[in-house]
């Protein structure tokens, strides 16, 4: 192979490496589709993380066991809902979202299982991950979700 041969290689293989995404998402295999029914959750390590996976309404939803107060282990809480009294109640006191709102079990904060978004301060969130299902496994990336 000639010199110019061997650079115009080797800018090839470059240019095809700058194209690619610095980092792919990796996915990580926690466990057979059939172990997550509705309304359940597990906690699975993922590397070096525990991430809950829960299954809510039939969607599976992951997030990262660590809860953005003061670091409790946030996925070890209660599972339950919200009391709503607002104009959509017509000002009448109504539980809603059962199975949707989970509760750190350090302080009480409640979180939106769907979104991660904290009911109160709503700036504060849990870390999402990917999750999905091939093939009958659940798969989770610890990359967004
Ligand atoms: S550590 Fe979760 S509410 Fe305080």
């Amino acid at each position: 192979m000639s010199g110019n041969q061997e650079m115009a290689e080797r800018a090839s293989e470059a240019e095809t490496k700058s194209q690619q995404p610095a980092s792919t998402p990796v996915d990580y295999p926690v466990g057979p589709a059939s172990d997550f029914p509705p309304g359940s959750h597990r906690i699975v390590q993922v590397r070096t993380q525990e991430v809950g996976v829960f299954n809510v309404n039939g969607n599976l939803h992951a997030l990262v066991n660590v809860c953005p107060h003061q670091y409790g282990p946030v996925c070890d809480g209660p599972v339950g809902g919200e009391m709503r009294c607002n104009a959509s109640t017509g000002w009448k006191f109504q539980w809603s979202r059962d199975g949707e709102i989970l509760i750190c079990p350090w302080h009480g904060l409640e979180f939106d299982l769907t979104t991660g978004r904290c009911l109160a301060p709503k700036e504060m969130r849990l870390r999402k991950c990917k999750v999905n299902v091939v093939e009958g496994e659940v798969r989770v990336s610890l990359t967004g979700g």
